[in-house]
């Protein structure tokens, strides 16, 4: 008998100690985002548990040896799932020169992450770098994310930003498909700064696996930031406190319109040194998929016009000249004519020159499980290229007056698909006296049913 129950005591001994969870202090998900000022540069990691230990970032030019080390601050995140899973997310800020390479790692007496690297930009506004732009991008078809991460480790782009929608989701399956997408931004985001905005599939819980994921400048929930590098002054709003307003209200809508004002305003003032304004978002304001509802609705005239009441986006990106948008949610790749208000500017030989309205482009095609968007049959009149190859953008930024778009394909082993110049005279912004000197193209709004679901996020896939 006393055999018998001591058997049984073992079995139940040797059960428990299966499924005990394997504990982990080694650092993962490593990646960079740019600080405040040039000067800094942030890197955000994860442990699955607490390291009981001071946790830090060790850093320096020469490989392997890290001449300075920054503190980290720990946030312990409790995900919003039936597990309630804890996580331990560690933040360092490196002080930084322009024009240097920098080898890092970071960890604590628990653990240390691989040895990784990253470039910083020369001194100055007049400055040349690369830029790799993409959305909706996850870990089940993820198309993008080889060439992606090559690319990121030769060099071929100084910053990402991604335009939201990750993993699909992030909080899915209690934060491990967040873990899973994280990690394999890693080899992207560990070597360039990973900039983010999000997407209506980072709503869940309240945005809390993307606002705890993330650490983007001078923002406390990373939905809505600027910054400046070289002459290109960025700004990243959120389209969701648009898309969810009937659950969080208006007040996120009100905030964010009035720090966009302003910092518009800011950056109209410093212009001469930073001439070009890029703008980047979830959801697009001007689109000709074929659920045209999305494109032409009544759900994108809220974000572009607003109601009564309620302030859109597009007047005052035109009253501060911004250049540029770039949106996802679309899983295709469409670049636009300057347009606003519904005009079309492109009757001229060169309509992105001293371009008399923002360019927008909906590059939505890096790859998740959805596939592709599709397009109507015959493209908006808004519409300048189009293509639903998986595959990304890359904004080569070359000085004060000239830019480069191009857009890659994945699906034709990394070909330049679209390209094409932008291009403006020194201290040239548009105006409406300088738009109405030109020959445009109007597009009046469709009447559309009555009927229409607003704001129906029901079978959202996008
Ligand atoms: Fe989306």
């Amino acid at each position: 008998m006393e055999k018998l129950l001591g058997l049984l005591i073992l079995v139940v001994y040797n059960c428990l100690q299966t499924s005990a969870r394997p504990q982990s202090r080694q650092p993962e998900q490593v990646h960079l985002s740019l600080g405040v000022k040039p000067s800094q540069m942030v890197v955000t990691w994860l442990t699955q548990d607490d390291v009981n230990a001071t946790v830090m970032v060790e850093y320096g030019t020469q490989l392997g040896q890290y001449q300075y080390q920054a503190l980290g601050q720990t946030t312990v995140f409790v995900d919003g799932g039936a597990g309630q899973t804890v996580r331990y997310i560690h933040r360092a800020k490196m002080v930084v020169a322009p024009g240097q390479r920098y080898f890092y790692h970071v960890g604590s007496n628990a653990g240390w992450s691989n040895m990784f690297y990253f470039n910083t930009l020369p001194a100055g506004t007049n400055i040349s770098y690369k830029v790799c732009i993409f959305g909706d991008l996850g870990i089940v078809n993820g198309v993008s994310f080889g060439r992606l991460q090559r690319d990121a480790q030769r060099g071929a782009f100084d910053l990402v930003i991604h335009v939201g929608d990750f993993a699909y989701d992030l909080s899915a399956e209690n934060g491990t498909w967040g873990d899973q997408f994280m990690r394999q931004i890693e080899p992207i985001a560990a070597y360039v700064p990973y900039m983010v905005v999000a997407g209506n599939h980072e709503e869940t819980y309240n945005y809390s696996n993307y606002v705890n994921l993330f650490t983007m400048p001078n923002s406390s929930d990373n939905q809505y930031y600027s910054f400046d590098m070289g002459p290109v002054h960025f700004v990243a709003l959120s389209t969701e406190y648009y898309g969810f307003f009937y659950k969080y209200g208006l007040t996120p809508v009100f905030n964010q319109f009035k720090w966009l004002n302003d910092d518009l305003a800011k950056a109209n003032q410093n212009r001469d040194n930073v001439p070009w304004i890029l703008t980047y978002m979830h959801r697009p304001l001007y689109c000709s998929n074929e659920n045209s509802e999305e494109c032409m609705g009544l759900d994108n005239d809220l974000i572009r016009n607003g109601v009564p009441g309620v302030p859109g986006l597009e007047d005052t990106f035109n009253t501060h000249a911004i250049d540029f948008g770039f949106w996802g949610h679309e899983h295709s790749y469409e670049r636009m004519w300057p347009v606003y208000n519904r005009n079309v500017y492109n009757q001229s030989a060169d309509p992105y020159h001293n371009a008399p309205a923002p360019i927008y482009v909906v590059t939505g095609s890096a790859g998740c499980y959805s596939l592709h968007a599709g397009f109507d049959q015959d493209p908006a009149p808004w519409s300048a290229v189009r293509a639903l190859d998986y595959g990304y953008s890359i904004l080569t930024v070359y000085n004060y007056t000239h830019l480069y778009l191009q857009q890659i394909s994945d699906d034709k082993n990394g070909a330049v698909i679209d390209s094409l110049w932008i291009t403006k005279d020194r201290n040239h912004y548009y105006n409406a006296v300088y738009r109405n000197s030109l020959r445009s193209v109007h597009i009046p709004k469709p009447k559309r049913s009555e009927n229409h679901v607003f704001m129906d996020d029901s079978n959202e896939i996008h």
